[in-house]
């Protein structure tokens, strides 16, 4: 049994060093673009160390000449000695502001760096595996994870040569001016490396509680200040208080356990340091006494032996911050190693969008089959079709799919079978990520961005005239409202769309839509909030416009179904073309 559970504990480890060798490897994908910096804060470090020593020799000397006024020790000599000291110690000071003005420089940039490489390599994250993640996590990971990356990548290395360096050298002074010495340096080691070993666990464990928590809380907080509304409208200001606490709560008692070890881990190591000071101060006062040294090389060792106790606990100190280091990096490659879209067909599709824009392009979904990975199967055998000039429509009642029809069509997902091709003449192109830029969407709910009309517009076709806007506003019979406002066009809207009525914005989001020219159209409810006149005359505003294009919209109101060109209801996980009676009877029993 004992033997079990010993292989079981060997095989957990290994399972875990390896996968910090794989995080450590990811890390060193980025720590290799930076070799400069890295070199610069060694040499920094390394220059530090050797004033430090410089310093310590001095003050031995220092301390001679004052001992030793009688054999030739003069006033001269110690002001001369004094104002190297004095001479190194503004040194010191100077290049430890240097390094924090360069070191701050260069940890800002490469942490930009690091982060905006981490935000592309998200946003082209399969949006199916990355919906799997609250935002508040995503947002944690992206700035916390990846600003100790970037940490890390700067100081981990160059602190870890440094560090030797500074051991090493101290260790060879040691060692040159009394050997008998070398025995303190050593002294505090078998503590050190006892105590990283049994830290290495508790720490990984620690940080990814402490992580996971992290995500927690920021979601919370996300969630709450971009729902304030409903938390008022449902009186639950007090509940969402008192969540905040418990919240709080579970916080500090994470922060307190890893407060608790880290409490135990210093002492210990402060304890190790006084006891080898105290030893080596004994066998100096010893060496002093019976002769074998004199008092500066004593005072010098003193400081020395500091040093080499402080430079193991800094090495020690490494440990926690590599378990650091990694756990972040695990916590970024979750989400970096999901699946990437697939942008490959992005010339083809470019040449394809440039042979036939000018007569449109049509749109074919053939026989797809589509289950969401928690099982709900939403599509099977499900067959559309849209075409220049036309507007179709996608009704049912809520829950049915249209979302999810509209989502597969912009490659957001992937259908498990079936085919959904562009074609524009003979040509065809698949769906794929690549073809988005071919549609204009507007989606559900709100989704106008914080900034004016104007820069919402100008968002998705930078150079479009003031004219070009407010055609589109026009078409999308928004325009009557705008031109009402006193700034029109350069009114400002708020976050979310905020403002505006739900209906207003609902147009201005159409507007946005219509003023890319895409090809193709996706309205998704997209004038749900319009009274159905104004639903109307905006959906044949579309169809009399002569732009080419390809219209879908999804609606499970039938008011505008007998304008549209053809009307598909999703039934049995397929799309059936309603004909003309059905229609009308939907009409009728609305
Ligand atoms: N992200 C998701 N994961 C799993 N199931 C989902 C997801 N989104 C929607 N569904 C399910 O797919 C079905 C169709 O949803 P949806 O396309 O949004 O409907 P509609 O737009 O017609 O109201 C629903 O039964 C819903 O529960
Ligand atoms: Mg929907």
């Amino acid at each position: 049994m004992k033997e079990k559970i010993k292989f079981f504990i060997g095989r957990i480890k290994a399972g875990r060093l390896q996968e910090m060798w794989r995080q450590t490897l990811w890390i060193y994908q980025y720590a290799r673009h930076h070799w400069f910096a890295m070199i610069f804060y060694t040499l920094l470090g390394m220059v530090g160390t050797l004033i430090s020593l410089g310093t310590s020799l001095i003050s031995r000397d220092l301390v001679n000449i004052i001992t030793n006024f009688d054999n030739g020790g003069t006033p001269k000599a110690v002001v001369n000695t004094f104002c190297v000291m004095i001479g190194l110690n503004i040194g010191t000071a100077v290049i430890s502001q240097i390094s924090d003005f360069a070191s701050n420089y260069l940890s800002m940039r490469v942490d930009a760096e690091i982060k905006s490489d981490i935000f592309g390599k998200i946003l082209v994250t399969d949006w199916e595996s990355l919906t799997g993640y609250h935002t508040g996590d995503l947002l944690v990971r992206w700035g916390s994870d990846a600003s100790a990356i970037s940490n890390g990548v700067l100081n981990f290395i160059p602190n870890a040569i440094i560090y030797v360096f500074r051991f090493v050298s101290a260790f060879a002074m040691v060692v040159v001016n009394d050997a008998s010495f070398a025995i303190f340096a050593f002294l505090g080691m078998p503590v050190s490396l006892l105590l990283s070993k049994t830290l290495l666990n508790r720490m990984v464990n620690n940080n990814k509680r402490s992580a996971a928590m992290g995500a927690k809380m920021s979601g919370f907080n996300q969630e709450t200040f971009s729902n304030i509304q409903v938390i008022k409208a449902f009186d639950l200001i007090r509940l969402y208080i008192e969540r905040l606490k418990q919240l709080q709560k579970e916080y500090i008692t994470m922060r307190m356990d890893f407060q608790k070890m880290s409490i135990w881990t210093s002492l210990l190591l402060t304890t190790v340091g006084l006891v080898v000071s105290y030893a080596s101060y004994g066998w100096g006062i010893y060496r002093v006494w019976s002769g074998a040294i004199d008092y500066g090389t004593m005072t010098m060792f003193l400081g020395l032996s500091g040093t080499l106790t402080g430079t193991l606990n800094n090495l020690t100190s490494l440990v926690p911050t590599a378990i650091g280091l990694t756990t972040s990096a695990g916590r970024l490659m979750d989400i970096l190693e999901m699946p990437r879209e697939d942008y490959s067909a992005d010339d083809e599709v470019q040449q394809f969008l440039e042979a036939h824009r000018s007569e449109g392009i049509s749109l074919a979904v053939d026989d797809l089959r589509y289950s969401y990975r928690n099982g709900t199967e939403v599509f099977h055998h499900a067959s559309l079709e849209a075409h220049p000039h036309e507007v179709v429509a996608l009704v049912g009642p809520s829950g049915e799919g249209k979302t999810t029809m509209i989502r597969l069509i912009l490659s957001l997902m992937q259908g498990q079978e079936g085919e959904a091709v562009l074609s524009g003449g003979a040509d065809s192109v698949k769906l794929s990520p690549s073809t988005r830029k071919l549609f204009s969407y507007v989606p559900q709910g709100n989704t106008m961005f914080s900034g004016t009309i104007a820069e919402n517009m100008r968002n998705v076709l930078p150079e479009a005239t003031d004219e070009e806007i407010i055609d589109a506003l026009k078409m999308a019979c928004a325009w009557d409202f705008v031109e009402r406002l006193p700034e029109g066009i350069n009114s400002t809207i708020m976050e979310r769309g905020g403002g505006f009525s739900e209906g207003q914005a609902q147009r201005l989001s159409i507007a946005r839509a219509l003023l890319r020219r895409s090809p193709l159209l996706l309205l998704d409810e997209a004038t749900s909030a319009l009274d159905v006149a104004t639903e109307r005359q905006v959906l044949k505003n579309i169809m009399k416009d002569e732009y080419p294009r390809t219209c879908i919209v999804t609606t499970h109101r039938p008011s505008v179904l007998n304008i549209c060109k053809r009307v598909y209801a999703i039934r049995d996980k397929r799309c059936v073309v309603l004909d003309e009676a059905e229609i009308d009877d939907m009409i009728r029993n609305f």
